[in-house]
């Protein structure tokens, strides 16, 4: 065994943490109902007296502030990047996914920090763009997804048509766990595949307690749905007799995706979800590492940052890095070391930009989210250890769709401009493109999402002093490609071709269908889709 994966002592205490620790994210389309659900799942776990003190969103009561008195109160812990509370003896880990308008390269990076995602659908429209996104995100990392099918208590779409939409389209096999009782805008119940018993269920008053579940046998179901529970029996053996049911080895293996049907907003099957995260997601298990091999999760601490966050202050221009806990203990105070500077991080500092009192992650194992402040040399894809050097393979660089040239509006900042491009790209704000043909002084920045843009830009003007011009490009997408590309696609009209700061050369298209022709002309280019590109 290498000197640096010789266990802790402690070890066995840290594996049994470990085995309890359950880290997924949510990912889904706007409005789907993710904070409906985040409340909805806390709500379950009982760490929170009322939905909505998580988002304090609409007209849902409750603000941060309400949410950090109770944080205090007892004893548990949200970070604005995760959320963890107990359920039946685990620790869920629920890491947040910034959705809506601020989508953006960040979206992606939190998938390298769980283990396991929750895709969640809503019934009337099934799998949506942003979902399908960051789904290709969780392909490429081979994680298992859990799917949830959102909204039963609305119209929507047929549920055994959903079940065909999402295979054909991501290609996992659904592996129902229930089956909704009543179709969608109908919601009674489901049918418990396993047991075959029926789980209906009672409204409350605007969903905000723990809805009532009765449980029922199949005979006491017949008597009470009549045609409804005949058709989810059929339905259920239909899907029987074509073998989908859920297989623990072909969800862990990313190959099929259990799921469940919910009503976030009346906490319909929402106990459900999270008994189905405790007793299937996966907990955490070994981190490959650039040498080779993985890092196993009793082994002296490890941690890969996924996220750094401006502080709250910006004369300080403080900066909160959010590393997730990979192996060993996390203890306040301890000094560990940032891989890729080989300096010392003191960790003593953690959550002082909140201006608190106590902070309230003192010690976390693996699994575990830490937010770390003074991380101004922290970069989302690094590594923090103790001992002798680890290192986890960088976060790759995700499928850019929107596109600019940056230039210093004042000549005269030439190198403040270089050099705050230069810190933009190392720490991942953006994506920085090259060509012989636009120069070192107007080069293009290439994004996820456009608030990307305006991270950059004020960032640009006040940190480094360069304020800038922005002159947005009509490309919309990316492909991998070499060197012969850029010769053989030099003046075809609706692509460019650039080469990325980590070596990547890229061709950017107009739209699909640009693509599309020129892959029939040039038949032998190679033109590969980048991690989070639809394919
Ligand atoms: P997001 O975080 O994914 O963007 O979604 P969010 O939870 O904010 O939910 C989006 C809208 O969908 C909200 O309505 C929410 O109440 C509603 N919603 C969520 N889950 C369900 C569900 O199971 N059934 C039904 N019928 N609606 C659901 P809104 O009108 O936009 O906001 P609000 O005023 O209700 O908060």
């Amino acid at each position: 065994m290498a000197p640096d994966t010789v266990p802790a002592p402690g070890a066995r205490a840290v594996l049994d943490q470990a085995a309890r620790r359950r880290t997924i994210a949510v990912i889904s389309h706007p409005d789907a109902g993710k904070s409906t659900l985040t409340e909805a799942l806390a709500l379950h776990a009982a760490v929170i007296a009322r939905a909505g003190a998580v988002h304090g969103k609409g007209s849902r009561h409750g603000t941060v502030s309400d949410w950090m008195e109770m944080e205090r109160a007892r004893g548990i812990s949200i970070t604005s990047a995760a959320l963890q509370f107990e359920h039946h003896g685990s620790v869920v880990n629920l890491v947040d996914t910034p959705g809506h308008a601020d989508f953006s390269e960040d979206t992606y990076r939190v998938l390298a920090a769980v283990d396991a995602a929750i895709m969640l659908l809503d019934a009337a429209k099934g799998l949506e763009p942003q979902t399908l996104k960051l789904f290709e995100v969780c392909r490429h990392r081979n994680l298992p997804v859990l799917t949830v099918i959102n909204k039963w208590d609305r119209p929507g779409l047929d549920a055994l048509a959903l079940m065909d939409e999402i295979e054909s389209t991501i290609g996992l096999r659904p592996t129902p766990l229930t089956w909704p009782v009543g179709i969608a805008g109908d919601f009674r119940g489901v049918l418990d595949r396993r047991t075959g018993g029926y789980t209906r269920f009672d409204r409350t008053a605007g969903g905000a307690t723990v809805a009532p579940e009765d449980h029922l046998t199949p005979e006491q179901a017949q008597a009470l749905e009549g045609e409804a529970w005949t058709t989810a029996v059929e339905e259920s053996d239909l899907l029987a007799a074509s073998g989908a049911d859920h297989d623990q080895e072909t969800f862990l293996a990313a190959r099929t995706t259990p799921v469940l049907f919910a009503s976030a907003v009346q906490n319909f099957g929402v106990g459900r979800v999270l008994d189905t995260v405790v007793e299937v997601g996966p907990a955490p298990t070994p981190r490959e590492l650039v040498t080779g091999g993985a890092r196993p999760v009793e082994a002296p601490f490890s941690a890969v940052v996924f996220k750094v966050q401006a502080g709250m202050d910006a004369a300080h221009r403080d900066r909160l890095a959010y590393a997730r806990v990979c192996s060993g203990v996390f203890e306040r105070g301890m000094v560990v070391v940032h891989a890729t500077s080989g300096r010392p991080f003191h960790t003593k500092y953690a959550h002082a930009v909140f201006g608190r009192e106590r902070t309230t992650i003192e010690t976390a194992y693996p699994g575990d989210v830490v937010g770390l402040v003074n991380a101004g040399n922290l970069r989302p894809g690094d590594t923090l250890h103790v001992g002798a050097k680890v290192e986890f393979p960088p976060i790759p660089s995700f499928a850019p769709e929107h596109f600019a040239v940056v230039r210093a509006r004042d000549t005269s900042r030439a190198k403040q401009f270089r050099r705050g491009i230069e810190q933009l790209d190392q720490e991942g704000v953006v994506q920085v493109l090259r060509s012989d043909l636009r120069g070192d002084q107007a080069p293009v920045l290439a994004a996820v999402g456009p608030m990307q843009f305006e991270v950059a830009t004020y960032r640009l003007e006040h940190e480094f002093g360069a304020k800038v011009m922005l002159d947005h490009l009509d490309y919309g997408l990316a492909r991998r490609t070499d060197a012969s590309a850029s010769a053989a696609l030099r003046g075809v009209r609706g692509v460019e071709v650039l080469t990325r700061s980590d070596g990547e050369v890229l061709a950017l298209f107009v739209d699909r269908w640009r693509l599309g022709t020129v892959v029939k002309e040039n038949p032998d280019l190679l033109l590969e889709p980048l991690v989070g590109a639809r394919v």
